[in-house]
């Protein structure tokens, strides 16, 4: 068993797309344990995609994801972290798979619908940038004995 956070971005939310996209999830088995709206600063959106600073498209990058309200979400399932990045499909929608989230509603690499974490690590840290002790611990994500969030599960 397995936690991971999952957002969809502004495009998602402006095209009216969160029920479409919680509902692949819930049939595939997945539970929503966890969900707000919210519009990320800029900090927090620096925050979060740290790992490209360098790249050309960073600042479009952090403009697209402030642009309006984010859907932010934590599920629980098995083996969800490596399902959920199939079921997203490719970062590129033109080479994601029909049937996948992005190959079925995006043409464009940088407004792509969906944030998936890609690893434990990107989960736990991406969780801890997004939300707070309380709603941790009410996700059942926060282990109130250990103080650590917890993404693996036996
Ligand atoms: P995220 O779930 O958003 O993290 O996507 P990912 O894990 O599939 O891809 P990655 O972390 O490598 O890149 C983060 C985001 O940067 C992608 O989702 C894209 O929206 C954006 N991105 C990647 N390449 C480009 C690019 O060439 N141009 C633009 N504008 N955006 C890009
Ligand atoms: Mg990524």
């Amino acid at each position: 068993m397995q936690h991971t956070f999952l957002m969809v971005k502004p495009d998602g939310v402006r095209r009216q797309l969160i029920g479409n996209i919680v509902r692949r999830f819930e049939n595939r088995g997945f539970v929503l344990v966890g969900a707000k709206m919210m519009t990320i600063s800029r900090e927090q959106a620096e925050r979060h995609y740290g790992q490209h600073k360098e790249k050309p498209f960073f600042g479009e990058l952090v403009d697209f994801i402030t642009s309006g309200p984010v859907f932010a979400m934590i599920w629980r399932g098995d083996n969800l972290i490596e399902v959920s990045r199939i079921m997203m499909g490719k970062t590129n929608p033109l080479e994601a798979a029909p049937g996948t989230i992005r190959g079925d509603f995006a043409t464009y690499v940088g407004e792509n619908v969906i944030h998936g974490s890609d690893s434990p690590e990107s989960a736990e840290r991406e969780l801890e940038n997004f939300f707070s002790t309380d709603e941790l611990l009410a996700a059942g994500v926060l282990s109130s004995a250990t103080d650590r969030i917890v993404i693996n599960h036996v």
